[in-house]
């Protein structure tokens, strides 16, 4: 039994997979392309939103130091990322990597993953949008009713109506197969930078240095009665739940890492690349320092512009404007951050149907989710059913415990990338890589070692709904993947009715 569950498809025929010519991606993607495309996807909610939510519940101003850990935690995982998309140069990330590697269960569990990456990273970045949406139309005199804006900290009933309609017009489109043309992407992200741009130099001048005093504020302890609510760690080692201090940088690096996710995506255009070997590793590496710099300059900037406590948690960059009295940068702020998180949001959901198709290409999911629509080409059904529980998830969640899930999914995947660059080069020594992770077995135990970290620091409530949602995969493997494998069924994996997913989400 343990040899199904770790059997390996082998490297060489999952590119060859990829090069039947009517289901080949064209490979046009140089690593500007993909710097670009990393940035693109990579600065979203997480700079936007999550940088006022934990500055003013778990770190201070040392949020600024929260985004140096989780930047090194990303840094280590992107080095072993960088080398495994340069062995395996195929579509579905590190799904496709395990695959190689791990094993079929390994790959699975992955697979799982990566879906709950997907899917609930763009109910984040569709809350984090309506955020700034609403303080838009704030500026504008409008004000949405309660029950329909914001659930962060909201008591009552409630349901995000703005995050859920943009999940579901998103939906529309991609079931359309309408694309983001290579000259809109960088249009956007040009915007994107702007706005972060314009936040660290007009803030910098506003910025009152009282404001980081203290820099690291004192730990507090958090009421009884919520402890499932508090970081794992704390109740691992039986401490009173507590905020702020040294602890709280930690807390808080475990969920601003959601503001790096997004380079691992960078990874699954490899198909697309002209030269993966080289081009892949830059670009992932080259967006993830673009990144980490600016997220560090801002969150200096808007906690100096604003007393942590006083942050908003909707739409803190903007609304750090307004209460220095600068509506109309606040303005143009929201408008940049609106315009740039759709893009996120749409690239996360199209993501998703990569992965899919990726597995379903394998057999581990039902055909059912692999055919196509006749006239769109897309394939509408998973499009359509994930986008309407997205959207119902987007309404009624509040962003930071989304965020959280999103990550712990994230961390654990980045753990078994780095496992599996250990294991690939023990069984595979032979294959040629044009990136090899420096100091090995160093750079990928310290990975290790960085993601569990960042991952006890998150609430035990979410390694609970982690676990939960983890059960389940395994049900649905055990229940239908394990015997519809086609790896399993020495099915030749390149027959025709498996069609690829629509291009265009990097071109
Ligand atoms: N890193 C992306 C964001 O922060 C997903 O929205």
């Amino acid at each position: 039994m343990s040899s199904t569950l770790f059997r390996t498809k082998k490297v060489e025929q999952s590119i060859l997979d990829t090069e039947e010519p009517e289901h080949a991606l064209k490979k046009s993607l140089s690593a500007l392309d993909l710097t670009v495309f990393g940035v693109g996807v990579i600065i979203g909610t997480g700079i936007f939103v999550l940088t006022g939510t934990v500055a003013k519940n778990n770190a201070g101003p040392a949020v600024a130091l929260a985004f140096v850990a989780a930047g090194v935690a990303c840094a280590l995982a992107a080095l072993c990322y960088a080398e495994f998309a340069s062995t395996v140069p195929v579509a579905g990330s590190a799904y496709t990597f395990s695959y190689a590697s791990l094993g079929e269960l390994p790959a699975w569990i992955i697979g799982w993953d990566l879906v709950l990456e997907f899917a609930l990273g763009t109910a984040v970045v569709a809350v984090g949008w309506s955020g700034y949406v609403q303080s838009l139309m704030d500026n504008a005199g409008w004000e949405m009713p309660a029950a329909l804006g914001s659930r962060e900290g909201a008591g009552d009933f409630g349901f995000d109506i703005l995050a859920a309609a943009l999940v579901l017009v998103l939906t529309f489109i991609l079931v359309l197969g309408m694309k983001l043309s290579a000259r809109i992407t960088s249009l956007v992200v040009a915007i994107k930078v702007t706005v972060v741009m314009t936040v660290i130099i007009a803030g910098a001048f506003l910025i009152d240095g009282d404001n980081y005093d203290p820099f690291v504020p004192k730990q507090q302890a958090v009421e009884a009665g919520e402890s499932l609510q508090a970081p794992l760690i704390q109740l691992m080692f039986g401490w009173a739940p507590s905020n702020f201090g040294v602890m709280g940088i930690f807390t808080a690096a475990s969920v601003v890492f959601f503001a790096f996710i997004g380079f691992d995506v960078v990874a699954t255009a490899a198909e697309e690349t002209k030269n993966p070997q080289r081009d892949m590793p830059r670009g992932i590496i080259g967006s993830l320092l673009i990144c980490t710099t600016l997220y560090v300059a801002v969150s200096i900037v808007v906690t100096g512009m604003q007393h942590y406590s006083e942050l908003s948690v909707d739409a803190p960059l903007a609304d750090a404007f307004k209460a220095t009295g600068h509506p109309w940068f606040a303005g143009f702020i929201s408008f940049g951050a609106a315009v740039g998180l759709t893009t996120v949001c749409m690239i996360l959901l199209l993501g998703q149907t990569r992965v899919f198709f990726a597995m379903s290409r394998d057999g581990l999911l039902p055909r059912f989710f692999s055919r196509v629509h006749p006239r769109f080409k897309t394939p509408h059904r998973p499009t359509i059913l994930l986008g309407v529980i997205i959207a119902i998830l987007a309404g009624f969640t509040p962003l930071t415990e989304l965020a959280a899930l999103v990550n712990i999914g994230t961390l654990f995947a980045f753990v078994v990338v780095a496992i599996g660059v250990l294991v690939l080069r023990r069984t595979r020594p032979d294959l040629h890589r044009a990136f090899r992770t420096p100091w090995v077995p160093v750079i990928p135990i310290l990975s290790v070692c960085a993601s569990l970290w960042l991952m006890i620091n998150l609430p035990a409530e979410t390694w609970v709904r982690f676990a939960i949602w983890m059960a389940a995969g395994f049900f649905v493997y055990f229940l239908y993947g394990r015997s519809h494998s086609r790896l399993g069924r020495h099915e030749e994996t390149t027959i025709g009715q498996i069609m690829k997913p629509p291009r265009g989400d990097a071109e």
